[in-house]
């Protein structure tokens, strides 16, 4: 039997084995995590802003990243066409020009605007 050496008792044979199967069990039970791991998050653009343009732009950026990096972003229609530039400039982003820029900057500026409370920012502790 390969793995044993002569001298080895009948038990010390059975444990070698019971430990190669142990080890594969843990194996295989770790598999599904590490995979899990690794996956891409399930996200769906029903989890974001309803609007025009949603979907256009939502499979125009999960190609890289998550949305919701772009989804926690407030900005104006001009910031947002310079991330577009930025994205295309710097991680290689197929440019979106034309009626699809459009699209997208219509959605990302209705449904992400700057985020400043009427009024302006309020100090939580209560200065001025
Ligand atoms: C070709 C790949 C690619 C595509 C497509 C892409 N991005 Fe990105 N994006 C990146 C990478 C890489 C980063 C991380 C860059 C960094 O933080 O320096 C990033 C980061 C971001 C960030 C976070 C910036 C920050 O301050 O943390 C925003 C916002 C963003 N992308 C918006 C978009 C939008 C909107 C789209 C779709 C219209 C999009 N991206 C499509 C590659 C891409």
């Amino acid at each position: 039997m390969p793995g044993t050496r002569p001298g080895m008792t009948n038990r010390e044979v059975i444990m070698r084995f019971a430990v190669s199967i142990a080890l594969a069990a843990a194996l295989l039970a770790a598999s599904p995590a590490v995979a899990q791991t690794f996956a891409p998050a399930e996200e769906r653009q029903e989890d974001y802003p309803e609007g025009a343009g949603r979907e256009q732009t939502f499979y125009a950026c999960i190609a890289c990243h998550g949305f919701k990096i772009v989804a926690q972003q407030g900005q104006t229609r001009q910031q947002w066409g310079d991330t577009l530039d930025w994205m295309t400039q710097k991680h290689g982003m197929p440019p979106i020009d034309g009626d699809l820029r459009k699209t997208v900057l219509d959605y990302l500026e209705t449904a992400f605007p700057p985020r400043t409370a009427p009024g302006g920012w309020k100090n939580p502790f209560g200065g001025r």
